[in-house]
């Protein structure tokens, strides 16, 4: 059993997902069997049918189930994001999502203040429980309470050792935006082989994913780890039964190369 989150609009989520990102139904499905209930799609992943069906498969009631999905870079409007959660909630076959996100905020084109009034609409509606962000600084995050007073309830940004974001989670804690982690693993990297990790594996008698995992958690954010195999599914499931200490959380930490290692920069990344 995973911890839960309290999100600013009274809402909860589980202090751990599955990220669903080249995941197929079989693997979600495993997913679902070795206890993750939050699971994060996006409209680009092309995946959300086989969420779907992995949800209805599993015989876990639906309200057991935080439903995370992302509106497009094309849908960045009222009127946009309306026709491209109805194309997601049909995919999905659901009639509502739990976590709906603006997956990057595109400044140059300039119409995240649009999405997000969009998603403040369909929130009303029912269609989407809780709204969030995905990829936005500070600075993105501060425009849109600006702009309609309404805070996003997380924003989901790349997060592991080799990449910190000691700026970004600061913000977000004072402002109580929980932050969310994608490629928690680094995409496995070569954090798996590295020594200080290793060492703390080795203390706690778990392994090297299990310690990344947990120092997210240690840091207060929620880690969205991805994989094809039941058997580390489970190890990065299974983290609430130990804890770092801030000594270890520091170490690991100290890994920051300050480097994006593999998404784009929410500056200038455009996916439509
Ligand atoms: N919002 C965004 O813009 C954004 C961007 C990127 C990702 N995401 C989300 O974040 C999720 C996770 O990120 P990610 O897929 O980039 O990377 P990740 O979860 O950091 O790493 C996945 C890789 O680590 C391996 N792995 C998983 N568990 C392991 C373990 N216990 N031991 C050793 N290796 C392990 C997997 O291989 P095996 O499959 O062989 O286990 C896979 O190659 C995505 O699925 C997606 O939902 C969001």
């Amino acid at each position: 059993m995973s911890e839960r989150r309290y999100l600013s609009d009274g809402s909860s989520i589980p202090a751990i997902g599955f990220g669903t990102n080249q995941m197929d139904t079989d693997a979600i499905a495993s997913a679902i069997d070795v206890g993750f209930r939050m699971l994060d799609t996006a409209w680009v992943y092309g995946n959300e049918s086989a969420v779907g069906d992995a949800i209805r498969g599993s015989g876990v009631p639906r309200d057991e189930f935080t439903v995370i999905t992302k509106l497009p870079g094309r849908a960045h409007g009222v009127d946009e994001a309306r026709a491209s959660l109805t194309e997601s909630l049909a995919s999905l076959g659901l009639d509502h999502v739990d976590l709906y996100l603006i997956h990057w905020p595109m400044p140059r084109v300039d119409r995240y203040v649009d999405a997000w009034k969009g998603l403040i609409a369909l929130r009303e509606e029912g269609l989407v429980r809780s709204i969030g962000v995905s990829n936005f600084n500070p600075d993105h995050v501060l425009r849109l309470i600006e702009e309609t007073g309404v805070a996003p309830v997380v924003d989901q940004v790349e997060l592991h050792p080799h990449f910190i974001q000691a700026e970004q989670r600061a913000f977000a804690a004072g402002r109580g935006i929980p932050t969310m982690s994608w490629s928690p693993l680094g995409r496995r990297a070569d954090l798996m082989a590295d020594a200080t990790i290793a060492t703390i594996a080795e203390r706690h008698g778990v392994s090297p994913a299990q310690v990344v995992v947990r120092w997210h958690i240690e840091l207060g954010s929620v880690p969205i780890p991805r994989s094809t195999s039941a058997a580390r599914q489970a190890e990065n499931f299974d983290v609430f039964g130990f804890s770092l200490d801030a000594d270890e959380v520091a170490a690991i930490s100290r890994l920051d190369s300050g480097v994006r290692l593999w998404g784009g920069d929410p500056e200038t990344k455009e996916e439509f």
